[in-house]
This record gives structure tokens, sequence and C-alpha cells, in this order.
């Protein structure tokens, strides 16, 4: 297990620091099943493939949750095989899905980390828990809230952006929104009064979602398997395919991104499932 509490970049001849998300995979450990019509192994090795074809230059690869379906060794383990193949650093956090008990010892061998925080020449990125074991929504311990201040604080000159599982605000899709991340304005309000900070990315919700709000960015990112369909009340499947994004951070603390998605006829899932 690596000791570190945090992982050092160096930074690239004062160029950009390039991020790679990767979310909700998914994953079983049983390579034939699927989750509501996509196999989840298939669909994930289909966005590596295509990471790999668009021979983008990243830094580093940040996992924003649900990596697992079914919780076992062997599918943390075939995700921890199939993302070393991009050979970068990896460093991820848990989702509600997960058993964040069993992660760190299967996913903490080199090239991946299970650090709490990135540091790099005007960056740092913090890896928040918001998991609440056994529930569905999410929520951040106090001790989560402490180490945002006590990171902002840390480092005050270093633009600040937070990576985590659930979404910290509603996303106007009401049968997931009761599955949010139920302090999500008090992490927002802690980040709003930091000039520095910058943004809060997360998985959970499937969907491609963005939003400014101050100076911060808020931004959700599609699953590589299953989609949710963005603004529907009741649970829905969306057609649109996998997903993943590219986040570029500048040194002046600029913000930029790129989403980019499988095919379109790629892995379309059950479209008349009612939940999972
Ligand atoms: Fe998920």
């Amino acid at each position: 297990m690596n000791t570190q509490d945090y992982l050092t970049l160096q930074a690239s001849e004062a160029g950009p620091l390039r991020i790679l998300q990767i979310t909700d995979t998914h994953l079983f450990g049983d390579p034939a099943k699927e989750l509501l019509g996509v196999n989840t192994r298939d669909s994930f090795e289909a966005v590596l493939k295509s990471v790999k074809a668009d021979n983008q230059a990243f830094d580093l690869v940040v996992v924003t949750g649900d990596i697992s379906q079914d919780d076992s060794p062997a599918s943390y383990q075939v995700f921890a095989e199939a993302i070393a193949t991009l050979a970068k650093p990896i460093v991820w956090l848990p989702g509600n899905h997960d058993d964040g008990l069993i992660m760190p010892d299967l996913l903490s061998a080199e090239p991946l980390s299970s650090v709490d925080r990135v540091l790099t020449e005007h960056w740092q990125l913090l890896m928040l828990n918001s998991q609440v074991r056994g529930f569905t929504f999410g929520e951040l311990a106090q001790q989560q809230l402490d180490f945002v201040s006590e990171s902002l604080t840390e480092y005050p000159d270093r633009y600040t952006l937070v990576f985590v599982h659930h979404n910290p605000v509603p996303m106007g899709c009401r049968w997931l929104d009761q599955h949010r991340m139920k302090n999500g304005e008090s992490l927002l309000s802690l980040l709003s009064a930091a000039p520095n900070a910058r943004g809060v990315v997360w998985g959970h919700v499937h969907q491609d979602w963005q939003q400014n709000r101050d100076h911060l960015h808020l931004i959700a990112t599609p699953s590589t398997c299953i989609q949710f369909k963005p603004r529907s009340e009741q649970f829905a499947l969306d057609k649109r395919p996998p997903g993943y994004r590219y986040l570029t951070l500048n040194p002046d603390g600029q913000l930029l991104t790129e989403l980019k998605r499988l095919p379109d006829d790629a892995f379309v899932p059950d479209l008349r499932a009612q939940g999972y």
C-alpha cells in the first residue's frame, strides 16, 4: 500500500496539467455480466482504446468512483490491470457502488495510487470521499470538509480543483437528485470563499453537465457504460454512448475541458429498463 498521503507531479515546462477523467465503470468480476444490456467490461475497454487512439497528451488519470458494480476483488483487479495500460499515474476515489474498505489494498500498486491529494507547481487536486456506506446518496463527513479547508489554507497560492463521486448540486433529474451529495452546499461555500478554488468535478450522474458558479466550474462526466437521461423525472436511460473527459489546467488558473464519446451506436443499453 502507498503510505504517502499525496502525489507530486512535475510540471512539464510550465505547460498545462492535462487530466483524463474516467468514471463509473461499474465492472463485474464475471466478464460476461451486463448492466442493463451493456457489458461494462467491453465498454470500459472500448473507452481505453479510444483514449489511446486520441493520442492526446495527459499527465494524470483521475477516476471518480463506481469502479465496481459487484464489489468483487476480481472486478477491481480487472480495472487495475486495464487502466494501468495507459501508463500514467492514476488516482481514484470511491463511489456509492464501491467497497471503500477493500479498494486501497487492490488499487494502490503503481501506476495506481490511493492518495487523496495531487500537487503540482500551480495546482492542487483534492480527491474526496462522499460515500455513505449502504446508501446511494452521498455526504461529506466533517473530516472531509476539514481536509478541504486545511488544504485551501495550506496552499493558498495554488489553484484547487476538487474531485468527488456525488453531485453537490441538483442536476434537474428528480429521481437522481435524491441521491446527490446531501451537504454539497457546505463544500461549495468553502470553495466559493477561496479565490483560488476552481471547481468540482464528479461522476455518479452518468451524463454530461456543466455550469459555472462564482469562480467555480461545476462539471459532471458521462459513465464508461450506461447513461442516464438528462432532466428526467423518473429513471430513464439515454441512448448516448459512453464517454470520458479531458481537463486542461493552465498555470494561470484557467480550466478548459473537452468531452469525448464513443461512436453513436456503441453500447446502446436496454432503454426499457425501469431502474438498476
Ligand atoms: Fe455510477
